[in-house]
């Protein structure tokens, strides 16, 4: 018999589990998996007779898990209109400045992985914080009026902040504390295992919105010379790829920060580039890259985006959050 067991783990293939069927609760599962229906590939080729015998579901239960479990597998395999469907619920968040979410054609977009760069100072804490509260707004506000998770690898997460900005848009502040849930990661590992099990999480507290601040700290921090960096390039390509699953999957919005670091062999021009090398940057469906300017401004731009300019826009930082 097989042993009860919560999920599977988070393979390319194994994407989802019995769990994840529609009015499948601890019950049902045990049930199925005693009649030796324990994975979606048995339940998908089951008959609505077998399942109704052995298992002892109605008929419109049977059929509608049959069902589930055929779509579920075939995930992976979209037809044009199905692409479409899926892009038409695309929805933005506001960043709190009007110049930089005209820059990124409307906010920050679900189902699409947004990374902000730049260096120490530059405001990507503070954009995270903001975002984390903004997505709890209404829609008609700019919000989606979801829950954030927030990942924190630095230590730089903080309640205060987020009551702040909150405050300053009319919102119960403690309410938006609640409606984050945070992590502290303390290695790139537990980073990527914290991924692997927030789909749970996704479902119970309607979250539309994750934060990783910083994506690249731990990897950098655990991965040094040269000959660490095929195996780091590997993981954080693993990462980027779970993550981006994760929102085209839940239509959420993920954003991640990067800090930048020198070039050494770059004299002219931009003299530094974003941790993590090319494989973020393709991964990462925008790329923004954030400097400080003069009376504590910040400098946006976005590059290598699908299909918006590129540009340049300016922003502040200000007691009441992320404004123009
Ligand atoms: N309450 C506030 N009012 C005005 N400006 C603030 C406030 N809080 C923070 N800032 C500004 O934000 C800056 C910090 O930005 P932030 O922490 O987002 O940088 P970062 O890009 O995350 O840097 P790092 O790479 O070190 O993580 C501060 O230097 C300050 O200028
Ligand atoms: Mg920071």
């Amino acid at each position: 018999m097989a042993t009860k067991k919560r999920k599977k783990e988070v393979g390319d293939k194994e994407e989802y589990s019995i769990y994840d069927l529609p009015g499948v609760g601890e019950v049902t599962a045990e049930k199925l998996i005693e009649a030796g229906f324990d994975t979606l590939e048995a339940i998908a080729t089951a008959s609505v007779y077998e399942l109704k015998e052995t298992v002892g579901l109605t008929e419109s239960q049977a059929l509608k898990i049959i069902t589930a479990a055929r779509e579920m597998l075939k995930m992976g395999f979209l037809t044009g209109i199905e692409v479409l469907e899926r892009r038409s619920k695309i929805r933005r968040i506001t960043t709190g400045s009007k110049n930089l979410d005209t820059l990124l054609g409307g906010g920050i977009e679900t189902q699409a992985i947004t990374e902000f760069a730049g260096e120490f100072g530059s405001g990507k804490t503070q954009i995270c914080h903001q975002l984390s509260v903004n997505v709890q707004l209404p829609e008609d506000k700019g919000g989606l009026n979801k829950s954030a998770i927030y990942i924190d690898t630095e230590n730089t997460f903080r309640p205060e902040r987020i009551m702040q900005m909150a405050k300053a848009l009319n919102l119960d502040e403690k309410k938006v504390l609640e409606n984050i849930t945070y992590a502290r990661a303390y290695s790139s590992d537990q980073q990527m295992l914290l991924i692997d099990k927030v789909k749970e999480i996704i479902r119970e507290k309607n979250v539309g919105l994750i934060i990783i601040d910083s994506l690249t700290s731990l990897f950098r921090a655990e991965y040094i010379g040269r000959g660490a960096l095929a195996e780091r390039q590997q993981k954080l390509n693993k990462h980027l790829h779970a993550l981006q699953k994760l929102a085209e999957t839940y239509n959420i919005a993920i954003v991640v920060t990067n800090q930048v670091v020198a070039k050494p062999d770059i004299i002219f021009g931009d003299a530094s580039i974003p941790i993590g090398g090319h494989i973020v940057g393709h991964t990462c469906t925008y790329r923004i890259f954030l400097r400080k300017a003069k009376g504590g401004k910040r400098i946006a731009r976005i590059i290598d985006a699908p299909h918006l300019p590129e540009g340049e826009i300016v922003f502040s930082i200000t007691n009441d959050g992320i404004r123009d």
